[in-house]
């Protein structure tokens, strides 16, 4: 049984963990707690680079310069230590010799090839536990829990609209509906990121750049755009050298005046991809999943992410509402396929932030996702 110390230290290593968000893909972020038998902390880790050390060895080896012994420690763990040598060894030996005597991890490693380190642990006479805080650690690795279960990149979808809903004004202009305190969260969402994605017509509204701005370690994400007839024209913000960029293309779309740019042909959305056309949504993901996306920040417009929700690929919805009032315009969704209120996909909204003078909406899918049908 865990106890409140190692759960105190386990809420440190997810928030150690988090650290690391849209720099490990394909890895999972991870992060750990070396505790004495007195729940001191000896050292602790995270894993900040794939191909980098992983928690455990960070954390091993900050107990180390700090001149502690830690034979006969607790190693707190956000995931199961992997049991397998990849760029790295087996982070379950490292432990092992190390002389850690008690293993406390939250979540169970999915994979065919890292799997089993707790009963390699446990074989070697460590103490192991896992499940602690198992939710909230979980929560904290989606993106790469969602690839490894369902072999598609996580999706958030980011919108900002006014209070009644709309994402642009009539005329189409958009630019700075919310504040500069929500704008600045964007780039937080954009480094937590791998890639960013929009659709063709935002492109042609905005010439948005959507690399991330002052975050000065960040890795920068994919910017990918959505474009059938490979629209994008050569002096796009978006194909400057800021970060690598990505233009989906349908099979057939005339390139040549992109050279260099790097284009993937996709087939195009079927009859149930929404009421949009273009491109198919899960050939997309499929191609991002392939280049080691793990984590896709959708931002729009409307008309894309309404074929997102159709499709299903939605796994977090964040909306930054600005209390100013439109009117007319484009709403922040466009058809998602949904045609009655019994078919509303339902949300359960995990977290509410005031920025500045916006308010920032959290929300998920429901596990039922459509509303019952009512008498
Ligand atoms: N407030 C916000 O958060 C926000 C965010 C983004 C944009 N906006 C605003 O939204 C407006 C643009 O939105 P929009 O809805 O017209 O454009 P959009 O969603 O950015 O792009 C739609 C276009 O993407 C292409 N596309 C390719 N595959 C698609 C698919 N599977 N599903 C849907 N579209 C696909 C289609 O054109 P092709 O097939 O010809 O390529 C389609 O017309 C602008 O006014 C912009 O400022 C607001």
């Amino acid at each position: 049984m865990a106890t409140a110390t190692e759960a105190d230290a386990m809420r440190r290593a997810i928030a150690l963990a988090a650290r690391a968000l849209g720099a490990t893909s394909p890895n999972p972020v991870v992060g750990c707690v070396i505790l004495d038998p007195q729940g001191t902390a000896l050292g602790e880790g995270w894993h900040r680079r794939a191909g980098g050390p992983h928690a455990e060895v960070e954390a091993l080896a900050a107990a180390s310069a700090a001149g502690h012994d830690v034979r006969g420690a607790t190693a707190v763990v956000t995931l199961e230590p992997c049991n397998h040598t990849g760029r790295t060894g087996p982070c379950a030996q490292a432990l092992i010799t190390a002389g850690i005597a008690r293993v406390v991890y939250a979540v169970a490693d999915p994979t065919d090839d890292a799997t089993g380190g707790a009963a390699t642990l446990a074989a070697a006479g460590v103490d192991t536990e896992g499940g602690l805080l198992a939710d909230e650690a979980a929560a904290g690795n989606a993106a790469w829990l969602t690839s490894v279960l369902h072999g598609r990149p996580f999706v958030l979808w980011k919108y900002a609209a006014t209070l009644d809903g709309r994402s642009a004004a009539a005329d189409g202009t958009s630019r700075w509906i919310t504040s500069a305190d929500s704008r600045a969260d964007v780039h937080r969402l954009r480094a937590e990121a791998d890639a960013v994605v929009v659709g063709s017509g935002t492109l042609r509204a905005d010439d948005p750049h959507l690399a991330v701005r002052d975050h000065e370690d960040a890795v920068q994400p994919l910017r990918v755009v959505v474009d059938t007839h490979a629209s994008v024209t050569p002096g796009a913000r978006v194909l400057d050298d800021a970060a690598p960029t990505l233009i989906a293309v349908g099979e057939h779309a005339d390139t040549t005046h992109l050279p260099g740019v790097d284009v993937v042909r996709l087939p195009r959305a079927g009859a149930d991809g929404g009421g949009h056309g273009g491109l198919d949504v899960h050939a997309l993901l499929g191609e991002l999943h392939a280049r080691g996306v793990r984590s896709v920040l959708l931002e729009g417009g409307p008309a894309l992410a309404g074929s997102f929700i159709s499709a299903g690929a939605v796994d977090r919805v964040v909306g930054y509402l600005a209390p100013a009032l439109l009117g007319a315009g484009p709403a922040a969704l466009g058809d998602a396929g949904i045609g009655t209120i019994a078919r509303a996909l339902r949300l359960e909204v995990t977290d509410v932030a005031r920025l500045g003078p916006d308010l920032r909406i959290t929300a998920v899918p429901t596990a039922s996702a459509t509303a019952p049908e009512e008498n």
